[in-house]
């Protein structure tokens, strides 16, 4: 479908030709006086230095040409040369039902669908998920969601920590503490134990641990060295040994995904990009790129027209090893290979912002992928306590995202026992529910690159600008259509009063809106028209009598329109990650 606005524009455009000017004066917008109009067009004042004339005289001509239209109910002159419009409200209530009945809410999809790559969630195996890997995950679901909804195909890839120095340690710690284990045998020849040797919270105790001795140990730190590069030339104690750590480490990941309704495509990691290193370097050296530089080997990727310096990208160290760069490139190529994507998106921590330059430079120099595949990196900025410091637990220790998530949905069980509207079976899932309403909407809200403060109480009110007041505005509405009983009709009546109207105009921008958020991968956008169509509903349903309304004719059409209006919400949070419970 049309945009409403653009429908509207056509018709003033083709008033700006009948009257002989040119018809691309005729642009509309929304009004930026409310209080006076519905939509304005500005054309004439510029039209006015064309052609010589009085904007007023030219603003005239085009009411007159406008004269029996069927779109607006009042289009008026005004001085210096403004056209204001009202809508009729047969032909807005035409459109909405257009809407209505018309898939996804008449959103025109893309006309060339693209296959993008989503990089998100990002989170390090054997640690644990903490809040910094939140954000990476609330908005990269949205944005994957998003970037679907308007059809492309799109692959989410959780690109998992799993390689590298980090497993060393866990290696080495695990054998230091259990020598006997067949894993460290080179000898062993049977079939290693199916079970892992440790649990979920014995290996997030093991990593710190190991990490933390390596630092002052250097003997193990020599070892955890030796682990990895064992594990990298694919020992097969070593690798069975990692096995067991993503076998542990990937289940207990799933189930937190889950928990926050966040769900990939592609459980890859840096571990799936290892053969793809060899060909990578490949193709930077067979293109003359790489320079040694104090035994490492690196590219430059400084540009004349950079106004900073951006350093040199190092692909291999002195002593051999490979470095998170050099993951990345050849990541790109295994994307390449398996994907063919039009489009890859990071969505990583701003501060990582240089490494993505760097990589993305060299994989154009290097020709990784075809030269119209994007590549872009959306970097969001950090969550912080009211402090202004990134966000800690009350003893000042790193907040894991579980706890985290206790923690606010505690918070809002409390609430939801105290107002004594959910059964005591229904209770669990709705704070679950509204918990995440809290969270996400909390982060989303906020443009990505902002931080933002994490504040509990004001996230999880029902009141305001908040996840939970889209859900109680939508938990509303599904209670007046309970109560009406009948199913609600597809065909949405002319307004009849000042917020039913209002109601309408903001929903008919729907597609509108969604577009501009999907153009900027942009999720604070749809927050901010979902906040607005809430503000739009209540009002309606505060200003008018639906289920007391004596005219059956009249209350059918509140009640259709209550209902577009829910189904419009529901779509839109699905797009943010969350969804409604049915009372709260
Ligand atoms: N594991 C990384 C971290 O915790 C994030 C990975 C982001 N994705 C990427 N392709 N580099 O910082």
């Amino acid at each position: 479908m049309q945009f409403l606005i653009e429908k509207i524009s056509h018709h003033v455009e083709e008033a700006f030709a009948s009257a002989g000017y040119d018809a691309s004066y005729g642009k509309v917008t929304l009004s930026n006086r409310p209080d006076l109009c519905e939509f304005q067009c500005n054309g004439a004042l510029a039209a006015a230095k064309q052609y010589r004339c009085a904007p007023m005289n030219i603003a005239s001509s085009v009411v007159a040409a406008l004269e029996n239209n069927a779109v607006f109910t009042s289009c008026e002159a005004v001085m210096p040369g403004y056209l204001n419009f009202t809508l009729r409200e047969d032909f807005l209530a035409q459109y909405l039902t257009a809407m209505a009945q018309t898939e996804q809410f008449g959103l025109p999809k893309e006309e060339n669908p693209r296959t993008i790559v989503v990089d998100y969630g990002g989170p390090n195996v054997a640690k644990p998920l903490h809040i910094g890997h939140l954000r990476s995950a609330i908005i990269g679901e949205s944005i994957k969601r998003l970037y679907r909804y308007f059809g492309n195909k799109v692959i989410g890839d959780i690109h998992m920590g799993d390689w590298g120095l980090q497993m060393g340690l866990i290696i080495a710690e695990v054998q230091e503490r259990m020598p006997s284990l067949p894993y460290f045998d080179p000898n062993f020849a049977g079939e290693y134990p199916k079970d892992a040797p440790f649990t979920i919270s014995q290996l997030e105790e093991i990593y710190p641990a190991a990490s933390a001795k390596s630092k002052v140990d250097e003997e193990f730190a020599r070892k955890a060295h030796e682990a990895t590069r064992l594990l990298q030339e694919g020992e097969k104690g070593h690798r069975a040994l990692w096995n067991c750590i993503m076998a542990v480490s990937v289940a207990d990941l799933k189930k937190n995904y889950a928990n926050l309704d966040v769900d990939f495509d592609a459980w890859l990691g840096e571990s799936d990009a290892q053969p793809y290193i060899e060909p990578m370097m490949d193709a930077v050296t067979s293109r003359n790129l790489v320079t040694e530089s104090e035994g490492a080997l690196v590219v430059q990727v400084q540009e004349e027209t950079d106004t900073k310096e951006i350093p040199p990208c190092i692909l291999r160290k002195s002593d051999g090893a490979t470095l998170y760069a050099t993951t990345d490139l050849a990541t790109i190529l295994q994307r390449e290979r398996d994907f063919a994507p039009d489009k890859i998106l990071y969505i990583v921590d701003k501060r990582q912002s240089l490494h993505f330059e760097q990589v993305f430079r060299v994989a154009r120099k290097a020709e990784l992928l075809r030269p119209e595949t994007e590549l872009e990196h959306i970097g969001f900025g950090t969550m912080n306590g009211k402090d202004g410091k990134p966000f800690k637990t009350r003893e000042g220790g790193v907040m894991r995202l579980e706890r985290l998530i206790g923690e606010i949905t505690d918070f809002v069980r409390g609430k939801i026992t105290e107002n004594q509207v959910v059964t005591d079976d229904e209770v669990d899932e709705t704070a679950r529910l509204i918990a995440m309403a809290a969270l996400k909407y909390g982060d989303l809200s906020n443009q990505a690159t902002k931080d933002y403060v994490f504040d509990m109480d004001r996230f999880a009110a029902f009141e305001g600008n908040t996840g939970p007041y889209l859900l109680y505005t939508i938990v509303r509405v599904k209670s007046i259509l309970g109560r009406y009983g009948k199913e609600a009709e597809c065909v949405i009546r002319p307004a009849t009063n000042k917020e039913e109207k209002n109601l309408m105009l903001v929903l008919s921008r729907f597609a509108e809106q969604l577009t501009i958020a999907y153009r900027q991968s942009a999720p604070h956008l749809i927050c901010a028209y979902l906040y607005e169509l809430s503000g739009a509903v209540n009002k309606f349903y505060h200003e008018t009598k639906i289920l007391a309304e004596p005219d059956e004719e009249k209350q059918a059409g509140y009640v259709a329109l209550m209902s577009l209006a829910k189904n419009v919400l529901e779509e839109g949070i699905h797009l943010l990650g969350f969804t409604a419970p049915e009372k709260m």
